[in-house]
């Protein structure tokens, strides 16, 4: 396993894959790497010759009072993690690598993020989107692995291939789940025991509302409320969001049809968490 720092290297490196014909698939985290991220590298594994997998917290996708100089990070773990499931390169960039000088250009999102977690993030999915296209260059994958848990990452990042013609697939990975259905995460430590075991509700709650659908219900916002009071009555958490949206476009629906997502975010003493499920309409999970 190569770990690379310099971003001048890591294209080198994988130009010449590319000229030899190798596949490359992609998995770009920020580490501190879980479950989640091992499901994206083992999919990644088995669909292609050699595996990326990128460890940079990325300052421009944080906002003011969003925590960049807290956020968990443990190298050695996230070595032994790749190592053990057969990582081909580790890039770890430092910030002056990946930015010498403040950024002249910055992508900016204008569709897909002014709702869910977006709408409470300005400037966070330009941020994540303007480093993906850094990484996209340098890295320059057939293939790029995301998990479904961050669905409107997924969407803004199908947005950002299609409209700037990226030569890469974006692979969506399903949430990986606690055995309780909680989805995985590295902020589920910061719960309390009793939170923890409330936080499986949320799972639950949204999968009651996609039963409300599946069994005929056609107005969207009672199966908004039945969310919401299935979440306040089975846990403390303080609800940011309930939302049911066409998928992967973001946009308000009248009544079930296409795509669609059911997706919520709970705030808990010490951890906001996130869920959705991806639906057609007749219920069905894609
Ligand atoms: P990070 O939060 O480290 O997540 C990296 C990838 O792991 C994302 O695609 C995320 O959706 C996936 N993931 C996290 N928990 C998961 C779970 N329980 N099941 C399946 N997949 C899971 O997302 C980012 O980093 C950054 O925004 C990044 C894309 C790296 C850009 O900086």
């Amino acid at each position: 396993m190569k770990i690379i720092e310099s971003p001048e290297e890591l294209q080198k490196v994988t130009s010449n894959y590319r000229v030899q014909g190798k596949k490359i698939g992609f998995v770009p985290t920020m580490g501190f790497l879980h479950e989640g991220h091992e499901q994206l590298i083992r999919q990644a594994k088995q669909q292609n010759e050699i595996v990326v997998l990128s460890i940079f917290v990325n300052p421009l996708q944080f906002g003011e009072g969003e925590d960049l100089n807290h956020y968990p990070r443990d190298e050695e773990h996230d070595k032994e993690v790749a190592r053990k499931l057969g990582v081909d390169i580790i890039f770890f960039p430092t910030v002056k690598n990946m930015y010498p000088t403040e950024p002249a250009i910055k992508l900016t999102v204008t569709k897909r993020t002014n709702v869910l977690c977006g709408k409470s993030r300005p400037g966070h999915f330009g941020g994540v989107v303007t480093v993906l296209a850094k990484l996209f260059h340098l890295c320059q994958p057939s293939s790029a692995y995301f998990g479904m848990k961050d669905a409107q990452q997924v969407a803004v990042v199908e947005a950002l291939v299609n409209d700037l013609n990226f030569p890469v697939e974006i692979v969506p990975v399903p949430t990986v789940r606690e055995p309780d259905g909680l989805a995985k995460s590295s902020r589920n430590v910061n719960l309390s025991p009793q939170e923890r075991e409330e936080a499986s509700a949320i799972l639950k709650a949204l999968q009651s509302g996609r039963k409300m659908i599946q069994d005929g219900e056609t107005g969207i916002e009672n199966v908004k409320t039945a969310v919401n009071t299935f979440i306040e009555n089975n846990t403390h958490g303080k609800i940011d969001y309930i939302e049911l949206l066409s998928y992967p476009s973001l946009e308000p629906v009248d009544k079930p049809m296409g795509q669609m997502i059911l997706a919520t975010a709970v705030k808990f003493e010490r951890a906001r968490l996130i869920d959705n499920l991806v639906f057609d309409s007749n219920g069905e999970i894609i």
